[in-house]
């Protein structure tokens, strides 16, 4: 008989201890290591003294992080930035470094410490914690604001050239990406369907940043920024998307905002809802990605991830009949439903 007791025992260790690794990647991105070390291993006395960090602190955490594997001992008392930490680099292609510094921050750390809260009474932690939603806070919060607008937009370059494969733009006369952020996959999509107009619609804070990502991308000239409240009202357009918002809100607010889009959407148009789609049975590792995020809506925004039928009912009671679901894109457990105004 296998005795699991020490493997049960390390396994809830590591996930008690879990907030210990996204602090330590936090301290170091922070602190700017990944970045200093970009050039090459470097001494840990010269490096301390570049970064204005005590010797014995900066080494403790150095040391910390080569037992992640996120850096290695080059040779003695000298460091360097290992493959695994490579996309903390803030020019790397697929930088997570936005990411790393939105989850470590202090305003979203304490968040999580109100999960219990959560559970108990189904609203967001963050609230609870800071009295008042996340996007409130970042309104007034400039720094952090533009941590979470990179944050994302790491999150959806990387699989925004996905989105032009899997669902033809071409055809569309405007495309409005309704809390489109800084525009990352906006920009995708206007480069794959050069007929194509663009509509990038969020709020002041949501589309500082987006001119230059638009300007970098060569779609400038096809794409208007719009600033706006989406519970209010939206821009008009034929296609309209709605990426990663959906998620933010609970059902109320999301048959809201889907009003919003059916009173301005054209007649034969179509409205695409990019977001994880929560599978009926648990077990698989898409179901565990999802359910991770649903989680992380509780405590960020009070919102939740969604299965089919959910969806359905949802798009039902914004005036949208779904009709169609794509597979999930590049690996992501993001998928394109696509609706029809009824
Ligand atoms: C989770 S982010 C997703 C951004 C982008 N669609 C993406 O997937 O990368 C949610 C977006 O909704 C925007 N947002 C939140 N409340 C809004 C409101 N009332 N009106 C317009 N945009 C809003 C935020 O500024 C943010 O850019």
């Amino acid at each position: 008989m296998t005795d699991h007791s020490t493997s049960r025992y390390a396994d809830l260790s590591r996930m008690a201890f879990g907030f210990a690794g996204s602090q330590i990647l936090y301290a170091a991105v922070r602190l700017g290591v990944p970045d200093a070390l970009a050039a090459g291993a470097m001494p840990v006395e010269k490096l301390a003294h570049s970064l204005g960090c005590d010797p014995g602190g900066l080494s403790r955490l150095l040391r910390a992080l080569v037992v992640l594997g996120v850096a290695e001992e080059a040779s003695p008392g000298h460091v360097a930035l290992a493959a695994l930490g490579e996309p903390l680099l803030a020019g790397h292609p697929r930088s997570m470094r936005s990411s790393v510094l939105l989850l470590g921050d202090p305003a979203t750390w304490q968040a999580w410490g109100a999960l219990t809260h959560g559970a108990r009474t189904g609203e967001a932690a963050f609230d609870h914690v800071h009295g008042r939603p996340l996007f409130d806070h970042l309104a007034c919060h400039p720094e952090l604001s533009g941590i979470f607008n990179t944050a994302m937009r790491e999150g959806t370059g990387w699989i925004a050239p996905e989105v032009p494969k899997a669902y033809d733009f071409t055809g569309a006369r405007t495309v409005a990406d309704i809390g489109g952020g800084n525009g990352a996959l906006l920009a995708a999509i206007l480069a794959a369907a050069p007929g194509v107009r663009g509509i990038l619609f969020d709020t002041a804070e949501g589309v500082a940043g987006a001119s230059e990502v638009l300007r970098r991308a060569g779609v400038s000239d096809r794409c208007s920024i719009e600033r706006g409240d989406f519970f209010e009202r939206v821009p008009a357009a034929d296609l309209m998307l709605v990426k990663g918002v959906l998620h933010d809100w609970d059902d109320q607010r999301c048959a809201a905002l889907l009003r919003r889009c059916r009173e301005s959407i054209a007649a034969h148009g179509r409205l695409l809802v990019l977001e994880p789609v929560l599978p009926s049975r648990l077990g698989t590792a898409e179901a565990a990605g999802v359910v991770m995020s649903d989680i992380a809506m509780l405590v960020y925004t009070g919102g939740r991830e969604r299965g089919r039928d959910e969806f359905r009912r949802l798009l039902a009671a914004g005036g949208f009949g779904l009709a169609d679901v794509t597979p999930p894109l590049a690996g992501s457990p993001i998928r394109i439903l696509v609706a029809d105004p009824v």
